[in-house]
């Protein structure tokens, strides 16, 4: 089976709470073990920019939260590719490529926009008071991220359906304009995923400010729970299952049989305090040892910071050479390289065509490529210690062709057939590949 890339972003903009772990955290870090995905998983700090905006100081604690409850939860950072959105400056580059295929009627039509405009016009304000040229553009933002790594699988919430739509709207069109660079994405939706309720029996979510922080001191965590909302019924009597967030807590950590043993509790008369404490037991037994390395995560914000730089680097070796053939797909060109044959630059890119493949060895080190537009190998690299290092020689032989080999020497094993290698890289310049 092809290999699917998977990819999501989480806004900057908050503290991760128990809805969050059991909803998207606990599921996506088990899904990202899976051995036929290539996943992405990003910190979406220039979104949080759209929500927090005059609060740097929150922008900066909740990315350190979110990335260290990520790491703690389990996320391999060998394994993913784990990064900060605004590590990667190709990404605000491909959204003004986007921005200039995107209808601004599209946008118009964007849920949260319309919802600003709506609350506007019934409180009899202008339609646009308040709003930001950022909320406006949160979609192109948004399929910039999910475009730059042509994801084709992107799991969300249901209220990201409708951007995952505009991404794919943003890609067709561009893809009609300039050549089949983006794949289409689809949305991903977890249909079991259980929506976990909050301390008021709501469902859990900061708009409600009714959430349990994932990793509270375990004290402070007892409280919460203590704090639940519970019927007025005493010790002893018989107590309903249905329709009680304890209950429907306890369920999304439990195993069947446990859950089992609460339900004929309840139906016995366990008194609520009681229910609480068990709720309480069992969720710190699996939370307590992932606190344990978040609590060690965040005294250490330098091993964050690095870990969240060699995720950077591993997703700037995709995005600065794409970043590169999407320049020269629009005419960001330099001035001395020859046009797109005529016939149309849709078809040029079409046609097949050599290609770049970087990798990775089981030593560690990355690697690349070139094939003929057959697969043939043409050129073979040796290993780089980073990726960056790989990007940078595949940009230098797109950029200066096979007049580079000599001085390369050393990070390449020698072709055998020169003018093969020649006539490729000569094909990928003229396609703007
Ligand atoms: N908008 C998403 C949310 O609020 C976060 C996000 C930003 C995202 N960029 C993304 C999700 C790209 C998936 C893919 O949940």
């Amino acid at each position: 089976m092809k290999t699917q890339r998977v990819l999501t972003g989480i806004t900057t903009s908050g503290t991760p709470h128990l809805g969050n772990y059991v909803g998207a955290i606990r599921p996506t870090v088990r899904a990202s073990r899976l051995d036929n995905v290539e996943s992405f998983y990003f910190l979406a700090d220039y979104h949080a920019l759209i929500k927090t905006s005059g609060d740097p100081a929150r922008v900066q604690r909740s990315t350190l939260e979110i990335a260290a409850t990520w790491l703690a939860c389990g996320l391999d950072p060998e394994k993913v590719t784990f990064y900060r959105q605004s590590d990667i400056p190709e990404i605000p580059e491909l959204t003004w490529m986007l921005t200039c295929v995107t209808g601004k009627g599209l946008l118009n039509r964007a849920h949260a926009y319309k919802a600003s405009v709506d609350k506007n016009t019934e409180a009899g304000a202008e339609p646009d008071d308040g709003v930001t040229a950022g909320l406006f553009m949160y979609p192109v933002l948004m399929a910039a991220d999910i475009l730059m790594f042509n994801a084709h699988q992107v799991p969300v919430g249901r209220d990201q359906i409708q951007h995952i739509e505009m991404a794919r709207d943003m890609a067709s069109s561009f893809n009609h304009l300039y050549g089949e660079h983006f794949t289409l994405p689809e949305a991903v939706i977890e249909e079991q995923v259980a929506t976990l309720p909050g301390l008021d029996g709501r469902k859990m979510s900061k708009s409600y400010d009714n959430t349990i922080p994932l990793f509270v001191p375990r004290e402070q965590l007892r409280k919460l729970i203590m704090g639940i909302v519970t019927d007025s019924r005493a010790p002893g009597e018989p107590k309903a299952t249905e329709g009680s967030a304890l209950f429907q807590l306890y369920q999304a950590f439990a195993s069947a049989d446990e859950t089992a043993a609460l339900a004929k509790a309840y139906a016995e008369g366990i008194a609520w305090g009681e229910a609480k404490q068990r709720l309480f037991e069992r969720l710190d037994r699996e939370i307590a040892p992932l606190r344990e390395v978040y609590d060690a995560l965040i005294q250490d914000p330098a091993r964050i910071e690095q870990t969240l730089r060699m995720g950077a680097e591993k997703a700037r070796a995709i995005a600065t050479p794409f970043t590169q053939r999407l320049r020269h797909a629009v005419g960001l060109r330099p001035l001395d390289r020859q046009a797109a044959p005529s016939g149309g630059p849709a078809k040029a890119a079409k046609a097949a065509l050599p290609a770049f493949k970087q990798y990775r060895e089981k030593d560690g080190q990355f690697y690349f490529k070139l094939t003929d537009a057959k697969g043939a190998v043409l050129l073979q690299s040796r290993g780089f210690a980073a990726p960056r290092d790989a990007a940078q020689a595949m940009a230098r032989l797109q950029r200066e062709g096979s007049v580079a080999l000599d001085a390369m020497a050393q990070q390449l094993i020698a072709p055998d057939d020169v003018e093969g290698v020649t006539i490729a890289l000569k094909a990928l310049r003229e396609a703007g590949a």
